[in-house]
């Protein structure tokens, strides 16, 4: 099976600060890895450049056999918008829009008319019990509800790769784990693949995989399913 995700021999540093010091993800499809580590030892910069969000000093990233860096940075924001998902930790919702209007956006910004839009937003909405918080705005909404909010918006343009950086990591134990469930079961259902950043040893039981990053190099991490 060849790699969905390649992520090779990644270094990146931040003046002196080296955030990555030869790390490697490979994600297949549909497969769920978590990353784990202690705070600071890059994670969400192995997920940023990853995802195309970050350029690494060296070392490649290619999605399906492309490479990142070969890219325009117009071919790259349309990869992102339509072959990936984000859920980060939180406040990631515009404040202005309705629960719907945010989980339309993504295919609103990719030219999907508003009607087909909201037609889907509101299928993950109901996915996901929010079936009637379709009119409210984020500041109206728990935190879990804001990430299953956030769950749906990184679903609706149905992508290959869920990125999520923490995605539990403002929400008390019960709210957590609902969101991992219903973000995972999506997951499995649509065949997504899922990179999920955390160091809660609880979320990433839900992975299939694990790896584990110390000091910005990456390790697999044994004894994981
Ligand atoms: N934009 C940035 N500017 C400066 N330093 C950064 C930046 N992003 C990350 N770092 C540093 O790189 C290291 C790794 O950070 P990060 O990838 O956020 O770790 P983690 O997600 O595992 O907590 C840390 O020392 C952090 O302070
Ligand atoms: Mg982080």
């Amino acid at each position: 099976m060849s790699a969905l995700i390649a992520a090779e021999g990644l270094h990146k540093a931040y003046g002196p600060t080296v955030a990555l010091g030869g790390a490697d993800l490979i994600v297949h499809a549909g497969e769920i890895v978590s990353v784990m580590g202690p705070s600071g030892s890059g994670k969400s910069t192995l997920l940023h450049c990853a995802a195309g969000l970050t350029v690494p000093d060296a070392g490649r990233v290619a999605y399906a056999g492309r490479e990142l860096s070969r890219m325009s940075d117009v071919e790259r924001s349309a990869l992102r918008r339509r072959e990936f998902g984000f859920v980060f930790q939180f406040g990631q919702l515009v404040p202005e829009l309705t629960a719907l209007q945010n989980v339309a956006l993504p295919l609103r910004l990719d030219g999907v008319s508003r009607r087909t839009a909201e037609r889907r937003a509101t299928g993950w909405l109901d996915r996901l019990g929010l079936a009637d918080k379709a009119r409210a705005r984020p500041g109206e909404l728990s935190g879990g509800q804001q990430q299953r909010v956030a769950v749906a918006r990184a679903l609706v343009a149905d992508p290959k790769v869920i990125f999520t950086d923490e995605p539990t990591g403002a929400l008390d134990s019960i709210a957590g784990e609902r969101v991992m469930e219903m973000l995972t079961s999506a997951a499995r259902e649509t065949g997504a693949a899922v990179v999920l950043v955390t160091h809660d040893a609880r979320v990433a039981a839900y992975a299939d995989r694990s790896i584990v990053v110390r000091d910005g190099r990456s390790s697999e991490r044994a004894g994981v399913r």
